[in-house]
């Protein structure tokens, strides 16, 4: 259950995985794309999840009609506001919206950094509208290359004030973190927090990487950590979070049961482990159903999911006088 005395967290929420499938249907029509389907039922199986992928790709693959639809500046900021609508009407006090500016601008070619403008845009305009706290991780999109990724990290670092922390995301197995080390060098030194997605669809190696040679200060999703001893014992002592997305585990089929998620290790380990969503509106969940109906299936007790609303606060990328101001 959520601690209604505790600030609700969502620290791992993609806003381009998140784009209302209304919206997408209003947005195809705006720009004359022709979708899948015309109507928000028969459109439901293109951009959501209805069963189990295979592997990480093919869940990705459900991100791009929303992608698709964004023809405009004006698009991106839309779809950036409705993202903090949806966030504060799921109860969500603070929330950390991650977006890859390069994908949204791909195709039709937008500039990368109007897109991250717009973006700190309509986020700034929702925060005015809405009582929630936003801040906001500009993504590299290892899938496109290295090149691509260096774009987005200069349409990012174009806008510098209204990002907070910088990831890599996408193909993990395709595009492994040693590719990327002069990107996370150039976003350290500007300053950047620094977050990985590591050991979703590669093993512990992978972690080990993001934190040794990429700076990770925080690993998305790091399911793999349970497979290597040291690396939950540095992970505990280090105070490296980890941002569990439980549902998306499955639908990726990183992990095939709940029962089976390392989730509950990770808190039993001292580890700073926490429930965030990944791509709701792809996965047809919101945060709640993390905590109501995912976590206990993954052998959370009521304490487990407690600590774990915690840990979201004590490894948000804020400062401790931030934190106190949450809520
Ligand atoms: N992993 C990698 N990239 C992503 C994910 C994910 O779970 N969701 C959206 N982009
Ligand atoms: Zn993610």
């Amino acid at each position: 259950m959520i601690d209604a005395r505790l600030p609700l967290t969502d620290i791992h929420r993609h806003l381009d995985g998140n784009i209302r499938a209304a919206t997408i249907l209003d947005l195809g029509r705006e720009f004359n794309i022709a979708l899948p389907a015309n109507s928000l039922e028969a459109l439901r199986p293109h951009v959501q999840v209805v069963e189990n992928q295979p592997d990480l790709v093919s869940f990705l693959q459900k991100l791009d009609w929303g992608v698709k639809v964004l023809g405009s500046l004006e698009a991106c900021r839309r779809v950036a506001l409705e993202n903090v609508e949806d966030a504060a009407r799921a109860g969500i006090h603070y929330a950390e919206l991650r977006f890859s500016p390069g994908y949204m601008a791909m195709n039709h070619n937008l500039p990368i950094a109007g897109v991250v403008e717009a973006v700190i845009d309509g986020v700034r305009a929702g925060c005015q509208q809405h009582d929630i706290d936003v801040r906001l991780i500009g993504i590299m999109s290892r899938t496109f290359g290295e090149e691509a990724c260096l774009n987005e990290l200069e349409g990012l670092l174009a806008h510098r004030d209204g990002i907070t922390a910088v990831d890599l995301a996408g193909d993990e197995l395709g595009f492994p973190g040693s590719e990327f080390l002069s990107h996370f060098n150039r976003a350290r030194d500007a300053g950047f927090r620094i977050t990985v997605h590591a050991g979703e669809a590669a093993g512990a190696e992978s972690i080990w990487q993001a934190i040794r040679e990429l700076g990770a200060e925080r690993i998305g999703h790091g399911v793999k950590a349970v497979e290597d001893p040291a690396l939950m014992d540095f992970l505990a002592e280090n105070r490296i979070g980890i941002e569990s997305c439980l549902t998306s585990n499955i639908q990726t089929s990183t992990v095939a049961h709940l029962s089976h998620h390392p989730l509950v290790k990770f808190l039993d380990h001292g580890i700073l482990a926490t429930l965030n969503t990944d791509d709701p509106a792809v996965q047809g969940i919101e945060i709640t159903h993390e905590y109501q109906v995912a976590a206990p299936q993954a052998g959370l007790s009521a304490a487990h999911i407690r600590t774990a609303q915690q840990n979201g606060l004590t490894i948000a990328f804020l400062s401790e006088e931030e934190k106190q101001r949450i809520r």
